[in-house]
């Protein structure tokens, strides 16, 4: 745990940004802290700001399928987001505000040290494998930094309000899961 400890601490205690004087809870992030696959989101939206959890909305719950749907459990991956406090009314969170919480980011990053890392939706592509990012363009595509295997794909979100890229973003799972076989040498059933 060490180092966690005081992650933690930091991001309850944050007010580095307009985002903490609205917030219920910061959503530090959840899952396996050794986990080889890590997801990361925008933001936190209502129910995660009023359970302190990522990823237990709506889009949440299309999420937690989609990673049981290709023989994972929730508790072997860790969730994250790019910002740690909802942005009032779901916006996109401003690049100060984006920049402002990138650090805490980079700390989780380094503590779980994932083997892959995937980008749910533009924000997260954004800041984290470039600002020309699109996803409709670039999803499913893979990229290497600093020794992570990295992919933008859909966030779900977008799909619950379009379904006809949940195709697109199955066929990015599905690579995923390839991607994570080779890596882990089938420890979740290759
Ligand atoms: N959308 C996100 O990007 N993150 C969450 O935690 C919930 C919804």
């Amino acid at each position: 745990m060490a180092g966690w400890i005081e992650l933690i601490n930091e991001i309850n205690a944050c007010e580095g940004c307009e985002l903490c004087r609205r917030r219920t809870y910061a959503v530090v992030g959840e899952g396996n802290p050794d986990a080889e696959l890590m997801f990361i989101g925008e933001g936190p939206g209502e129910d995660e700001d009023r359970l302190a959890r990522p990823f237990v909305g709506a889009s949440g719950q299309l999420l937690t399928a989609m990673i049981e749907a290709i023989g994972l459990r929730r508790r072997d991956v860790y969730i994250a987001n790019i910002v740690k406090c909802r942005p009032p009314g779901n916006r996109t969170p401003s690049p100060q505000e984006a920049e402002a919480c990138l650090g805490f980011l980079r700390r989780q990053v380094q503590l779980v040290r994932p083997e892959i890392i995937v980008l749910l939706g533009a924000t997260a592509a954004k800041y984290t494998i470039g600002q020309d990012v699109r996803i409709r363009r670039d999803h499913g595509t893979w990229s290497r930094r600093a020794g992570v295997d990295m992919m933008p794909t859909f966030h779900p979100s977008a799909l619950l309000r379009d379904e006809s890229q949940k195709a697109d973003a199955w066929r990015d799972f599905l690579s995923v899961k390839k991607r994570l076989d080779e890596v882990t040498n089938g420890k979740y059933g290759g």
